[in-house]
């Protein structure tokens, strides 16, 4: 079986490193410190707060992915069915329906588990507003069990409509809840900075930052070289330096290349560079058609600009030698290029240096010199 994992939290042997990190995340949540956990996608984030509480027995995780929210209101059902999800006794259950009894709540028996399943009148809107009653459950578990309560992906609330009267109301709630240890995650740093570091932000330093880097070559190697060992497949070191290179040092986009090196190496054979093309080609062909649901998103010029990147680095756009390679434009058109890649998702900035989301789909680009 593939011993490479990714795209999932990954916890226990798969989850490699990270010593300090743990140690520092249990030692605030045993404190009730409230953090901020701050890094790139795909780095680890979620993995490393899961292991951290994992190791941390007897504490309950309550556990909220706001990804890809649009509304409040949605926010706000995610809550609460991550605390049904935790609090799975009918009888406490019940007696929360009765306190939100204007959302007209329903509670019915999953057939499967038997565990009581919650709903709510889908025509009542939650407002902002409801986010203080769906911290008051929060602060009354808080009484019963010792909890940490995760907001994962915490930076896509500011697309809710109110965001900013939501982050007002979480933060007056929050604050008063001292003996709860609240974990905000967030990947795109400008968008945590904005709640975060501003000064006009409601939360404006009240977590401790932490920052997840890439796992150290020597430690995330030997790592690696150890599940291919179990598969009776020798890797090569120079394979691996090229691996990382590729996934941009990146820890998911790293185990996804060595999962499709894996697929395409035969038990016994050694894993060498020769393998490399192999394996990208198997992840193109996994992932082609959202490649070219990206290029079909782009005008001609923005994808030109875009190969240009994947040739050049994302270093120097502004250089004449970058603006050259992309015909006779001006900065700012390419500049405008480049952020409405950013927009829809396909670069990110880190720092002065524009990068693609997806190493792979930088590397799709590049033999076909579009
Ligand atoms: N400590 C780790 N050891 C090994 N692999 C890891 C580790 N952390 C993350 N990964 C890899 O990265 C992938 C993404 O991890 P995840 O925690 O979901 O990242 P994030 O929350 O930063 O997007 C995982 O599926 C796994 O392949
Ligand atoms: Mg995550």
């Amino acid at each position: 079986m593939n011993p490479f994992k990714y795209g999932s939290i990954v916890l226990g042997k798969d989850f490699c490193g990270r010593k300090d990190l743990l140690k520092q995340i249990s030692s605030h949540i045993q404190a009730s410190q409230n953090i901020v956990v701050l890094g790139e996608r795909r780095i680890g984030k979620s993995s490393l707060v899961y292991e951290a509480v994992r190791k941390l027995r007897g504490t309950h995780l309550l556990y909220m992915d706001l990804l890809g929210i649009k509304s409040i209101d949605a926010s706000c059902r995610r809550m609460l069915r991550a605390i049904v999800t935790l609090e799975k006794r009918v009888s406490w259950v019940t007696n929360m329906i009765k306190t939100l009894s204007h959302l007209r709540p329903t509670i019915t028996t999953d057939p499967v588990t038997s565990m009581p399943v919650i709903f709510f009148d889908a025509s009542v809107e939650l407002k902002a507003s409801s986010i203080q009653e769906v911290l008051d459950l929060v602060e009354s578990i808080g009484k019963k069990k010792r909890l940490v309560v995760v907001f994962d992906e915490f930076q896509d609330i500011l697309n809710t409509g109110d965001a900013n009267e939501a982050i007002a109301l979480l933060r007056s709630k929050i604050q008063f809840h001292r003996n709860i240890p609240y974990v905000f995650v967030g990947s795109i740093r400008h968008k945590m900075d904005e709640i975060f570091i501003s000064p006009n932000s409601a939360f404006f330093k009240s977590a401790i930052p932490i920052s997840v880097d890439p796992l150290p070559y020597e430690e995330f190697s030997k790592f690696l070289i150890k599940k291919f060992e179990k598969g009776h497949r020798k890797v090569l070191g120079e394979t691996l330096r090229q691996v990382f290179e590729i996934a941009n040092n990146i820890t998911g986009d790293i185990q996804q290349l060595c999962e499709a090196l894996w697929e395409v190496t035969p038990e016994g054979d050694a894993v060498s560079s020769d393998k490399l093309k192999a394996a990208l080609e198997l992840i193109f062909s996994r992932e082609q058609k959202s490649y070219e649901a990206f290029v079909s998103l782009l005008t001609d010029f923005q994808l030109k600009c875009l190969s240009a990147l994947a040739k050049e680095g994302g270093k120097k756009i502004y250089s004449m030698d970058f603006i050259k390679t992309v015909g006779p434009h001006s900065s700012a058109s390419v500049n405008r290029a480049m952020t409405r890649m950013i927009d829809i998702n396909i670069l990110f900035k880190r720092g002065k240096e524009i990068r693609f989301v997806n190493p792979f789909f930088k590397a799709w680009l590049l033999p076909r010199g579009r």
